[in-house]
């Protein structure tokens, strides 16, 4: 006699792998388009994977936090339903970014990720994932070891609006190594000049990047990474994703809204949200609970993961697959046969060859 269907305490534990395969086969579809100079047609194939994939889960996904308003590609936007949707299925807020550096990929550099955080109802949690307001946010974020260090040994100085040298001493000592050992990683952009030029003269090392500050405002809760801070100003969005992956790392983000001008700070105060301009959000604040999964699969290589590879007939995706409840960290390096592996597009709901 066959056993009744089992009903899951801890559905999350069963679903988070089919998450993984929704940001696998993002970084597979997309990965056609890899240094060809088009970037929307490498975020509409990641999207039509991702979607593909969703379309066999059965679960009832809202997104509330989709790709940001600078990319007015065919992305996937707040309020999107993903799965199934069948009565009684599990609820899930959906924040994800199919691309994280799609100039990156367009590009053939470095540093692209697919990216998805998934939050299931939790008791005491109104809003697991904040959909931030503003386009940007300033943001500071570091691995276990700076939170260990600002938690025990009270090393308090650690604040997003501490002058930068205050900062960059600060980790040094929490970390216990010189401040020219300290590596700080930044996007490369004309707003962070006064802020590269202090961190230069302080003597900390610098690492640059191009695009793509999700794996980078992770990194520092890597150990191999390398990095011991992200800072700089970056996509809101990005920082809630960065900030549920932080959680389950045991690191730690600080961020705060950065209007781009005068009529972004007016419009910001305009919907209600002037207490918030002041306000410093953690990775709590920005992902709340502990009902929160994230994963994560490289396209390039990153601080974070390795890139999709083939190897002769056969072809090597990296990913991170982890939850904020059991803290448990997954690497998954999978093979995919390339004469048996297919990907289930939406465009077309028919399995795809990769
Ligand atoms: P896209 O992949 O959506 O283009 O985002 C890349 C990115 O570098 C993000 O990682 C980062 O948060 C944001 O753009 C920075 O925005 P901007 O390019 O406007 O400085």
């Amino acid at each position: 006699m066959r056993i009744r269907r089992q009903d899951y305490h801890d559905i999350e534990r069963i679903i988070e792998f089919d998450f993984v395969r929704a940001t696998e086969a993002a970084a597979l579809n997309s990965l056609q388009w890899l240094g060809r100079g088009e970037k929307e047609k490498a975020d509409a194939a990641a999207c039509d994977a991702i979607r593909g994939m969703f379309d066999l889960m059965n679960i009832c996904g809202e997104v509330v936090i989709g790709e940001g308003i600078k990319d007015d590609a065919p992305g996937i936007f707040k309020g999107e339903q993903l799965g199934k949707w069948m009565p009684g299925a599990p609820a899930f807020d959906i924040a994800l970014d199919p691309i994280d550096g799609t100039t990156n990929i367009s590009k053939g550099m470095p540093n692209s990720i697919a990216c998805i955080a998934a939050a299931s109802p939790e008791e005491g949690v109104k809003v697991a994932l904040r959909d931030v307001p503003s386009f940007y946010m300033m943001k500071l974020s570091y691995g276990p070891a700076v939170s260990r260090a600002m938690q025990i040994a009270g090393i308090d100085t650690i604040k997003l609006e501490s002058p930068i040298e205050e900062i960059l001493l600060s980790v040094a000592k929490a970390l216990n190594k010189r401040v020219q050992d300290v590596v700080v990683m930044m996007l490369d952009r004309p707003r962070h000049k006064t802020m590269t030029a202090e961190i230069r003269r302080v003597g900390a090392s610098l690492r640059m990047i191009s695009d793509g500050d999700i794996a980078a405002a992770i990194g520092p809760a890597i150990a191999e990474s390398g990095i011991d801070i992200y800072l700089g100003i970056g996509g809101a969005p990005e920082a809630v994703l960065a900030a549920a992956a932080l959680k389950c790392l045991g690191g730690d983000m600080q961020c705060k809204m950065w209007p781009r001008d005068d009529n972004e700070r007016a419009q910001l105060i305009a919907d209600g949200h002037e207490k918030d301009l002041g306000r410093v959000f953690f990775a709590d604040d920005l992902a709340n609970g502990k009902n929160i999964i994230f994963c994560a699969t490289g396209i390039s290589d990153s601080a974070l993961l390795r890139g999709v590879k083939t190897q002769g007939s056969n072809t090597i995706t990296h990913s991170i697959l982890m939850r904020a409840k059991s803290k448990t960290v997954r690497f998954i390096r999978a093979s995919h046969d390339l004469q048996n592996k297919t990907i289930r597009l939406r465009s077309d709901s028919r399995e795809h060859s990769i």
